[in-house]
C-alpha cells in the first residue's frame, strides 16, 4: 500500500513536472496533529512607540481609550483573536526590574531603556497593565523573567505577585495594589536572547543557570508554569545541543529567534518600501529558510526528545528592516508593504506544518515596531498587510493539520528560484477545511489544481484574497485599504474530489471548503 502511495506520488511529480501543472494534493482524512493556536502569537516590548503611544495612553489621554489602552487598537486585536502575548521583551526584559512598574504610577521610578535608545521609561505600563491587557484580549501572558541583570529571588517574588493565592508578603502587594485573584499566567521565559542582549552567555552558563531559575520557576509556579528555555540564535545548532543535553528535564519549551533581512546585512538592512525585485525575492528567500532552520533544530531535538517533550516555539519572527526616514534607530519602526504580508504568509504555512514540535510563534511586533500589526500616529491607527495575513490566517488556530503534497512551479530571479506556491490546509473542529494558499510570483498568475483524497467536499463555502497593485504597497494614515482583503471568486470546484484555483502573482488567498 506504502509503496503504491510512493509510486503514484512519483507519477504525479513526473507528470507535473512535465506539463508544468501545479498540483497540490491534500489528505482530507490524513490530520493527525493540532495546529496549536499559539504559533499566532504576539510579542510587545517596551521599545519605541510599542508600549507607550501604540498600546498605552493612559486614562487622561484625549485618545479614545479604555481604562488607559487605546480603543482602536483593542477592538482591531480582539478581532485578530490574539492566543498569547509575549512581554516585556526582547532586550528590554533582562533589563527589567518589575517591582519598578507597580504600585502608584506616581512612585514608579524612571529608568533607561538602555538597548533602544536610551528612551526615559516611566514605568507606567507594568505587570498589572500588562496582565489586565492579556485579560482584555482574552490572551494568554508569556512573561519573559530577567537572567541577565535580575536574581532568582526577584523571578520568585513576580511568579508569587502574578500567580499565587497564598497569605504571603507578594500576594498581600498584589491585593494592596487593587487585583484579589491570581491571573493565570501560563508560560516563563527565562532569559532571552542570553547568548546576546541578555548576557552574552556561552551554552554551557546559560543552560546551568536555566536550571537553576526553572527549578524554583516550578517551584512556585503554582498554575503549572511552562518553562521556556532560551534558544538559539538562528542557525546556531550547538546552543540547541547543549541545551537539549543538558537542560532538556529542565525546561517544558526551548525557543528560537530569527529574523529576515532582505538587503545586504545588519548594517544595511534595506528599506521597508522602497526596493526593487532583488530585495522581494531575497526577502522571501529567506524567510523560507525558516522551514530548513526549523528542520534541523527539531532534528537536534528529536535525538533527545523523540517523544517531543519539550516544545519548540519561534518567540522572535518576521522581517527586520531599515527604520522610516527621520524614525529614531533605536525605535524600530518600520512601514509594512505586500512583501511582509507574503513573508508572513509562508511563515506562517512553515510552522503549520512544523506543529508537531512547534507549539508557539511570537511575530516582532504588535504595534509600531519591526513587521508590526498596527502601526499608529497620534489618534490615527492603520492596519497593516500583516495584520491582514494574521486575520485571514485565525481559521487554522486549533485546528488540525492536513497532510498535503505540493508540486509547483519556481519562481526564478537570474540564478536563482524559490517555489512560486506556499499552502498548509487544516480541519477545523466543525469539519471545515481551510487551505491558505501564496503565490509569491510578482508578475505571473499561476494556476492551481487541488486534489483532495480520502474525502470529498460539497462546496466552496467562501474565498478571500489580499493583494496588491505593487509588491511595496502599504497602507498610510491617509490611505489605510489600500491593501485590504476582498472576496475571492477564482476557485471552482471540478468535482467533489478536485478543485481549479487561478492565484493572481503576489497574492495570499484564503479558501474555505465544506
Ligand atoms: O525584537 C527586537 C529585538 O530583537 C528584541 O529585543 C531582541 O530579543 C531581538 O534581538
Amino acid at each position: 500500500m506504502k509503496k503504491l502511495a510512493v509510486l503514484f506520488i512519483g507519477l504525479l511529480v513526473t507528470f507535473a513536472t512535465m506539463a508544468q501543472v501545479n498540483v497540490l494534493q491534500i489528505d482530507v482524512a490524513g490530520g493527525k496533529t493540532r495546529i496549536n493556536k499559539n504559533i499566532y502569537g504576539q510579542f510587545a516590548e517596551h521599545l519605541g512607540r510599542c508600549i507607550y503611544d501604540g498600546i498605552w495612553v493612559g486614562k487622561d489621554s484625549p485618545i479614545p481609550n479604555v481604562n488607559g489602552y487605546r480603543k482602536d487598537l483593542l477592538e482591531a486585536l480582539q478581532a485578530l483573536k490574539v492566543p498569547v502575548l509575549r512581554w516585556p521583551g526582547g532586550c528590554f526584559a533582562d533589563t527589567y526590574h518589575w517591582k519598578n512598574g507597580i504600585g502608584p504610577v506616581a512612585d514608579r521610578p524612571k529608568i533607561k531603556n538602555a538597548f533602544w535608545g536610551g528612551t526615559i521609561e516611566d514605568n507606567s505600563f507594568g505587570t498589572n497593565e500588562f496582565l489586565n491587557l492579556c485579560e482584555l484580549l482574552g490572551c494568554d501572558p508569556y512573561i519573559s523573567a530577567n537572567v541577565g541583570s535580575g536574581t532568582v529571588g526577584e523571578m520568585v517574588d513576580w511568579i508569587q505577585y502574578m500567580t499565587s493565592d497564598d497569605n504571603v508578603p507578594m500576594v498581600n502587594l498584589r491585593k494592596q495594589n487593587g487585583r484579589e485573584k491570581p491571573w493565570n499566567v501560563k508560560f516563563i521565559g527565562i532569559g532571552n536572547e542570553s547568548w546576546g542582549c541578555g548576557g552574552n552567555m556561552t551554552p554551557e552558563h546559560y543552560t546551568d543557570l536555566m536550571r537553576q531559575y526553572s527549578g524554583y520557576a516550578g517551584l512556585y509556579g503554582g498554575n503549572n508554569l511552562h518553562r521556556i528555555g532560551c534558544g538559539s540564535n538562528g542557525s546556531d545548532f550547538n546552543w540547541t545541543k547543549v541545551l537539549m543535553d543538558k537542560g532538556r528535564n529542565n525546561m517544558d519549551g526551548l525557543s528560537l529567534h530569527y529574523y529576515t533581512i532582505a538587503g545586504e546585512g545588519w548594517s544595511k538592512k534595506g528599506s521597508a518600501t522602497t526596493f526593487g525585485e532583488d530585495q522581494y525575492f531575497t526577502g522571501l528567500k529567506k524567510a523560507l529558510y525558516m522551514d530548513e532552520l526549523v528542520s534541523k533544530h527539531s532534528a537536534i531535538m528529536d535525538e533527545y526528545d523523540k517523544d517531543k517533550r519539550v516544545d519548540l516555539l519561534v518567540d522572535e519572527w518576521g522581517i527586520w528592516t531599515d527604520v522610516e526616514p527621520g524614525a529614531n534607530p533605536g525605535h524600530l519602526f518600520q512601514q509594512n508593504s505586500m512583501r511582509d504580508a507574503l513573508i508572513a504568509s509562508s511563515t506562517l504555512d512553515i510552522l503549520n506544518k512544523h506543529c508537531d514540535r512547534v507549539k508557539m510563534a511570537n511575530i516582532a511586533q504588535i504595534v509600531n515596531v519591526l513587521q508590526a500589526m498596527i502601526l499608529t500616529q497620534g489618534n490615527k491607527m492603520v492596519l497593516t498587510p500583516t495584520y491582514h495575513v494574521f486575520k485571514m490566517y485565525n481559521v487554522h488556530q486549533d485546528a488540525t493539520l492536513l497532510p498535503s503534497n505540493l508540486i509547483c512551479e519556481q519562481y526564478q530571479l537570474g540564478n536563482d528560484q524559490i517555489p512560486a506556491i506556499s499552502s498548509s490546509s487544516s480541519v477545523d473542529k466543525n469539519g471545515k477545511i481551510h487551505v491558505t494558499l501564496s503565490n509569491l510570483n510578482p508578475t505571473k498568475e499561476i494556476k492551481l489544481e487541488i486534489n483532495l483524497s480520502g474525502k470529498g467536499i460539497a462546496k466552496i463555502n467562501s474565498g478571500t484574497i489580499l493583494t496588491a497593485a505593487a509588491f511595496n504597497a502599504v497602507n498610510t494614515f491617509d490611505k489605510p485599504e489600500t491593501v485590504s482583503p476582498v472576496a475571492f471568486k477564482n476557485a471552482k470546484k471540478i468535482s467533489d474530489n478536485k478543485l481549479e484555483v487561478s492565484i493572481p502573482s503576489k497574492s495570499v488567498v484564503v479558501l474555505e471548503l465544506e
